[in-house]
């Protein structure tokens, strides 16, 4: 079964004279373990459906189903609980909350469900982001490119099946840009998670395995990449 079904998603903003439609009738399959990338101008709709798509945000119209569920029928309870542990989210602002250690944003998801840290799976995920020597440094003393691997390292921490990403490489250089993307197919490799990433950057759009193009809240192209 797709771990990402997605029908007729509507959403609008506003009122009158101000009413944006942002998501006109999305429809959307996504297999398990795919790299997807989704493209489209500024103010296309890209954001509004990962926002649906990982729970944070919700549509006017239309179902997500992940693993099969429909997140629409979830309490308010079952929506938080989904949103730290199925699916991982990660931004252009790194979102990391300053007056915590590396360590303790990465934990951060498991704490809040009171679980314990498994420290192997934490090691790893650490190690191969390069991150052990700054467990112990707060977000601000840390380069954008280190701050965006802690974020990531947080979204990885539940190990969920699904990864989305909006324009996390929007704020970096080329070379850290490459090693973002990099470490996203290696855990999509390695762990098969499935990841969809937005991007204005067409190198990275061609890394994907699949180009999905928005325009005007609308799919108007679906590509596979050789
Ligand atoms: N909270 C909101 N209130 C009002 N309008 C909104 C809101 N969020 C998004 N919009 C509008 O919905 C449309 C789609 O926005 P969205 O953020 O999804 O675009 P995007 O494709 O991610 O653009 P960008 O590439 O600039 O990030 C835009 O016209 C935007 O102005
Ligand atoms: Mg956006």
């Amino acid at each position: 079964m797709e771990i990402l079904k997605v029908e007729n998603l509507r959403k609008e903003y506003g009122e009158g004279n101000s009413k944006v439609i942002a998501l006109d009738g999305v429809n959307l399959e996504i297999e398990r373990g795919e790299f997807v990338a989704i493209v489209g101008p500024s103010g296309s709709g890209k954001s509004t459906l990962l926002h649906i798509i990982g729970g944070v945000d919700s549509p006017d119209d239309g179902k997500v189903y992940i693993d099969g569920n429909d997140i629409s029928k979830y309490s308010s309870k079952e929506l938080a609980y989904f949103r730290r542990r199925k699916v991982g989210l990660i931004y252009q602002f790194y979102n990391l909350i300053p007056n915590l250690t590396v360590r303790h944003n990465i934990e951060l998801p498991l704490k809040l469900d009171k679980g314990k840290t498994n420290q192997d799976e934490f090691s790893d995920i650490v190690k191969k982001l390069g991150i052990e020597s700054k467990l112990n440094s707060f977000p601000s003393e840390l380069s954008g490119g280190q701050q965006q691997r802690v974020a990531i390292a947080r979204s990885l921490i539940y190990s969920p099946s699904l990864v989305l990403a909006d324009e996390p490489t929007g704020n970096l250089d080329r070379e850290n840009s490459r090693e973002i993307i990099e470490i996203l197919k290696y855990f999509n490799r390695t762990l098969k998670q499935t990841i969809i990433v937005i991007t204005h950057d067409e190198s990275i759009a061609l890394e994907a395995e699949r180009v999905i193009t928005i325009v005007d809240g609308k799919i108007v192209g679906d590509e596979n990449n050789e």
